[in-house]
């Protein structure tokens, strides 16, 4: 089942474009990397699917459904939930006071609505297992813990409303190999839970351990898309930078 279909996405920044007549579907179960050059547009696509931006014109549809993302409360909403690139944590808290921050789980209002710290200790403890992500503690200030971790955690929080499509903005980007590795294993568990999952990367090699599609945009158009299993690293980086077209063999 497709869980999200984008048909046609557009988008204009005054004389810029962004993105032009933009198809891509996220399959249940699926990985699908996005990747491309600077300015090829990942960033505008992941903020129109998120909720953040609105295309000029285009559909999506999420379960089949046409959906209206006009904030990332509708994304999330509708099943979507996105980790940004700079993971939104608040350092000085914990990672259960960071997986519920804007979603603590309240007592009611006679109790004067305080928050139920078991409750959300108890979630975040499954949630945190579900994705097999290590913590010595629940109560250590994330500062303190490795990037592989602290992404660990902002997926987890994306996991709270139990969306249908997980979206990741370059989420190796800042991890030496050995937490690279955790973070794709995250991936490959968001897979086996059944999400789709969007995965934006400059890492051609981590694309080809973790994707099973790749959809490449080349300045704001979708140039290629493949298949796990059916590109070369030199496919990748030619529909990237266009060498193709150019047909130039030097
Ligand atoms: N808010 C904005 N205002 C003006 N131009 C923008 C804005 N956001 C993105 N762009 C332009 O849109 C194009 C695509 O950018 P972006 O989506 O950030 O690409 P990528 O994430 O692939 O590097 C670029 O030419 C960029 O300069
Ligand atoms: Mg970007």
């Amino acid at each position: 089942m497709s869980l999200l279909e984008l048909t046609k996405i557009s988008k204009h920044f005054g004389g810029v474009r962004a993105l032009h007549e933009i198809d891509m579907t996220v399959h249940e179960g699926e990985v699908v990397a996005l990747v491309g050059d600077n300015g090829a547009g990942k960033s505008t696509l992941v903020k129109i699917v998120s909720g953040v931006e609105p295309p000029d014109t285009g559909e999506i549809r999420v379960r089949g459904e046409g959906a209206r993302l006009v904030s990332p409360r509708a994304a999330a909403e509708a099943g979507i939930r996105t980790v940004f690139q700079d993971l939104s944590l608040c350092d000085n808290l914990d990672a259960v006071q960071n997986l519920f921050l804007g979603q603590e789980r309240h007592g009611p209002v006679w109790s004067g609505r305080r928050v139920r710290r078991h409750l959300m200790e108890e979630q975040a403890q499954r949630i945190l297992e579900s994705l097999s992500v290590k913590l010595r503690s629940l109560s250590t200030p994330v500062v303190a813990l490795s990037g592989g971790q602290r992404q660990g955690i902002a997926i987890c929080r994306a996991l709270i409303s139990d969306p249908a499509v997980v979206i990741l903005d370059e989420p190796t980007a800042a991890l030496g190999v050995s937490q690279r590795g955790e973070v794709l294993d995250l991936v490959s568990r968001l897979r086996e839970q059944g999400r789709g999952v969007v995965v934006v990367s400059h890492d051609m090699k981590d694309v080809r351990q973790v994707a099973d599609r790749v959809v490449v945009l080349r300045l704001g158009a979708k140039v290629a898309e493949f298949r796990r299993g059916e590109y070369t690293p030199s496919d990748l980086v030619s529909a990237m930078t266009g060498a193709h077209e150019e047909g130039g063999d030097r």
